[in-house]
């Protein structure tokens, strides 16, 4: 199962001068229940602004430069190659799960390889320079919506329709 997660100011706005322009700790716990456990893949900018591998998931760093390897880290050299390794990596591990977290570069190109959506609505709107990509409602239908923190957040999930 391919996942997209991200959050989302009513903007579209997702980062701001490599950064994301928000931090609200009801959001890092839901990405860090939902995403335990499992593959992530994200762009080599984005992995750069973490720092480190996301503890408790297989890291996989997408990039036609860099190379990063170490334990639970690995890099590859587009984003096709990406999910080839973590299927590999699921198969042999017992789970089903991969998600691809980020950047809009990593958003925009796996749309169409994705068979749910996680979005966190931000309440507001943001300076930024990095949108999430538009997709098409009648592709996905929205499944679940919990609002959070009296309306702050909302954690909406889509699920590919068609
Ligand atoms: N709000 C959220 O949920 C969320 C989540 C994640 C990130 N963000 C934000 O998003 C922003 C970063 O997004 P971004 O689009 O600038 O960067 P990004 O997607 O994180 O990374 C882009 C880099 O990934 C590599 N890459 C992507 N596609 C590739 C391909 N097909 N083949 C080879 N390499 C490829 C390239 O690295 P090389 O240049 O090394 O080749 C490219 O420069 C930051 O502000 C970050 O904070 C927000």
């Amino acid at each position: 199962m391919i996942n997209i997660i991200a959050a989302v100011a009513e903007n579209g706005v997702i980062g701001s001068d490599g950064k994301i322009p928000w931090d609200i700790p009801e959001d890092k716990a839901y990405f860090k229940k939902i995403t335990s456990g499992s593959v992530v893949i994200m762009g080599r900018r984005t992995f750069e602004e973490i720092g480190f591998p996301l503890p408790n998931r297989y890291n996989i760093v997408v990039s036609g430069k860099k190379s990063f390897c170490g334990k639970n880290l690995h890099t590859a050299s587009s984003l096709e190659n990406a999910l080839e390794s973590a299927r590999a990596y699921a198969q042999k591990n017992g789970t089903d799960e991969i998600f691809l977290c980020g950047g809009e570069k990593i958003y925009s190109q796996g749309l169409k390889y994705a068979n749910r959506i996680y979005i966190t609505e931000i309440n507001g709107q943001y300076k930024g320079d990095t949108f999430f990509p538009k997709f098409r409602k009648d592709e996905f239908c929205l499944s679940e919506r919990t609002y959070m923190c009296d309306g702050k957040l909302c954690f909406c999930v889509y699920e590919r329709c068609f």
